[in-house]
């Protein structure tokens, strides 16, 4: 569960990183991303902590995160602003289903870990739902751009618990 979770919160902060390089500095969605990668980063930490305090080896993938985020994140905010925004929503409602399985999976058997998890996904929802209020699905095919980012979020996640 720590080497899936680090792998996505990492991913987070390279998808936030990759639409931070091409967002005009100062523009309304660029504050708004700037926060939320705050947030991911926070996240990051936590289990980067965790993952050293238990022994978990990070997934092997990492290096495939971290250009496949940025280029995530690069490219839906080269495509518009929503676009940018539509990202979030796809992204963050993936993780909230992930989030919500593996609380029910842990039951009563960790509830430290049970305990940052549900923090982060109170966040986590939060950011879809700003992203939304701010125009994510104004974006331009819409339902086709989440669609496809959250088919790949869903592949990362698959692969992030096995590699
Ligand atoms: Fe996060
Ligand atoms: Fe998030």
């Amino acid at each position: 569960m720590l080497r899936v979770d680090q792998a996505g919160e990492y991913g987070a902060t390279r998808i936030y990183a990759g639409q931070l390089a091409v967002l005009r500095r100062n523009c309304p969605e660029a504050k708004l991303v700037a926060r939320m990668a705050a947030q991911e980063q926070r996240h990051l930490a936590r289990f980067d902590a965790l993952m050293a305090e238990r022994r978990v080896r990070p997934t092997a993938l990492q290096p495939l995160w971290n250009v496949a985020g940025f280029a995530l994140g690069a490219a839906t905010a080269l495509m518009s602003e929503q676009a940018a925004l539509a990202c979030t929503d796809a992204v963050e409602t993936e993780i909230d289903k992930h989030y919500g399985q593996q609380l029910r999976d842990l039951g009563e058997d960790d509830p430290e870990l049970a305990a940052d998890i549900e923090a982060f996904q109170a966040e986590e929802l939060e950011h879809r739902d700003t992203a939304r209020a701010a125009g994510a699905q104004e974006a331009i095919g819409y339902p086709l751009l989440t669609g496809a980012i959250r088919a790949g979020c869903r592949v990362a996640i698959a692969l992030s618990k096995r590699i």
